[in-house]
């Protein structure tokens, strides 16, 4: 048992994770989470992550697009939050040109029913440059499936449902080697199920007592997957941890 005192200041909250060699993930491109949760293990409240993320968190969150070739996240969480493309300051967009990745990451939303508000901000507001993709199944009906065309680049990844292998082949095919997933919880559950989650970024607010639901749900029957610990920071209250998936530890419950 370590005490893990208070001690280096670190300048940069980003830095530690820029540092990341993300180079050589499990399968054909590397998978980061990123979500929050209260000390009970919430992942939202009233049906919203708002009063969960403190300030450090709120920053984090933002910055932390920078790492990403493609930010995925679930069609619940893009209703309820409201998602809009996504925007970085100009020393971001410097910082990834001179890695020779696209200036803005595009926003992919994975979804079964395509059931949306085309004139939001996340369809309505995208660029050319960073247009919206919609990750689809064959089971999706025709004619939203038309509609969705008009306001979307989808993909279409599997027969009932979405199948998390066959969207992120999809996206790697079309150059995305670094997904950064942002939830909700019952994508990054599939993610895990999957046994297609390389990191979690998590950060623990210092509140309890939000929504029963965690910031992961894995459908039932999977197996578990395990992670190591390999970065802790503190800012006031909120703890940031970052884990790696564990080599070739997963095991059936
Ligand atoms: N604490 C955090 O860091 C955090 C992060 C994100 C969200 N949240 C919170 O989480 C809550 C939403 O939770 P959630 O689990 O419902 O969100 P979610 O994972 O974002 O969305 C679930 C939806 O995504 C689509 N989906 C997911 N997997 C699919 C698959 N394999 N195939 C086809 N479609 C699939 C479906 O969309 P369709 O219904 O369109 O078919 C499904 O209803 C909100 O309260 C939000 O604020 C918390």
């Amino acid at each position: 048992m370590l005490d893990l005192l208070r001690g280096v200041e670190v300048p940069d909250a980003l830095a530690p994770y820029l540092g990341v060699d993300r180079s050589r993930p499990m399968h054909e491109c590397w998978v980061t989470g990123h979500m929050v949760a209260g000390l009970d293990g919430t992942a939202a409240i009233g049906g919203r992550v708002g009063s969960l993320s403190t300030a450090p968190d709120q920053a984090l969150f933002r910055r932390m697009r920078q790492i990403a070739d493609v930010v995925l996240v679930g069609a619940e969480t893009v209703r309820r939050e409201r998602y809009g493309p996504v925007r970085l300051t100009d020393e971001a967009v410097d910082w990834r040109r001179a890695r020779g990745m696209s200036p803005l990451p595009p926003i992919a939303v994975v979804s079964r029913t395509l059931e949306f508000d085309w004139s939001a901000e996340v369809f309505a507001g995208a660029s050319a440059d960073a247009p919206t993709y919609l990750i689809t199944c064959a089971a999706v009906e025709p004619n939203r499936l038309a509609d969705a065309r008009k306001h979307a680049t989808v993909l279409v990844a599997g027969g009932e449902r979405v199948e998390p292998a066959a969207a992120l082949q999809a996206l790697a095919g079309l150059g995305h080697r670094v997904v950064l997933c942002e939830g909700g919880p019952t994508l990054l559950g599939e993610l895990v199920a999957a046994g297609r989650l390389d990191e979690l970024c998590l950060s623990i607010a210092p509140l309890m007592g939000g929504d029963p639901v965690p910031v992961s749900v894995t459908p039932p029957g999977a197996g578990l997957a395990e992670f190591d610990l390999v970065g802790t920071m503190v800012e006031e209250h909120t703890l940031f941890l970052r884990y790696q998936r564990g080599e070739m530890r997963r095991h059936e419950r």
